[in-house]
């Protein structure tokens, strides 16, 4: 089956990567950065390579053509990065990259996918949110957890509409707590609560995007942080989460 992945380069998407060819898939790897996509493309066997700014216009454009060429039955919207800080220190083109990489590359990607997919056999979206999406706000990472509560609400309301219709696709929402990557020296800070390994979120997630399951949450410690959250009142939240992110060392 052909699969395509963004953000490859690194992270949860290189691990999701490697283990879709593990299964026997073929991979397409996007990411911005040629040279670190050669470099994992030479790890996997069966895997192409596609360079893609998702900040710009004019490559998510070039993305999208491509996916409606080639046609992936599984395409996986992994791409994306954080910011830590208060909102008056990141500066606002940097909150904007966020939205257009999180935000609107997704949304773009998601909707060619729609056109096409699920016409026979089974096909597959999975949509890489946060538990972040989960949560009411996010101080101290503002712009980055209201990006993921949108693709946790867009991915949620497609995944009914689908149903309904009874489509041959399957929309699935990624929502880990800290994971071990890049993403902290992208986002600048540290995690305060242990993170788990990249690869058992990758395999995790694409075992469960295959038995179509709707929210993808790996990990005991946040599926009880994520079931008890709906029982606390949002203020309250708010200052826990604000505890948690304030701890962080910004570096
Ligand atoms: N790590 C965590 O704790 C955690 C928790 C919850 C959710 N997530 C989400 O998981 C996803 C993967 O992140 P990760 O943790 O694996 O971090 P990562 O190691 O930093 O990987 C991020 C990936 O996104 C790609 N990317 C970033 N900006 C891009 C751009 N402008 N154009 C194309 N690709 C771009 C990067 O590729 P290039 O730099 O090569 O372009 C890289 O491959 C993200 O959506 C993140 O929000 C992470």
């Amino acid at each position: 089956m052909k699969c395509l992945i963004t953000g490859a380069s690194s992270g949860i998407g290189r691990d999701m990567a490697k283990y879709l060819a593990k299964l026997g898939h073929n991979v397409i790897l996007v990411s911005s950065d040629m040279q670190k996509l050669d470099k994992v493309g030479r790890e996997i066997e069966k895997s192409t390579t596609f360079q893609c700014d998702l900040r710009k216009e004019e490559d998510v454009d070039r993305l999208v053509e491509l996916i409606k060429r080639e046609r992936p039955k599984v395409v996986i919207n992994n791409a994306g990065f954080g910011a830590f800080g208060f909102y008056d220190e990141i500066e606002l083109d940097r909150e904007m990259e966020m939205v257009s990489v999180n935000v609107i590359a997704l949304h773009k990607i998601t909707k060619a996918c729609l056109e096409y997919m699920g016409e026979k056999e089974k096909n597959y979206i999975l949509n890489v949110a946060s538990s972040a999406g989960l949560m009411p706000g996010g101080p101290m990472m503002s712009t980055y957890y209201a990006t993921k509560s949108y693709v946790k609400s867009y991915s949620l309301g497609i995944y009914k509409e689908l149903k309904y219709l009874k489509r041959n696709i399957s929309i699935s929402v990624l929502c880990p707590g800290p994971v071990n990557t890049n993403f902290n020296k992208v986002a600048g800070g540290t995690f305060s609560v242990k993170a788990l390994s990249s690869e058992y979120v990758a395999k995790y997630a694409i075992k469960k995007m295959f038995k179509e399951k709707m929210v993808i949450v790996p990990g005991l410690t946040m599926k009880l942080g994520v079931f008890f959250s709906r029982f606390t009142p949002t203020k309250l939240l708010l200052q826990i989460l604000f505890k948690i992110q304030h701890k962080k060392n910004l570096i």
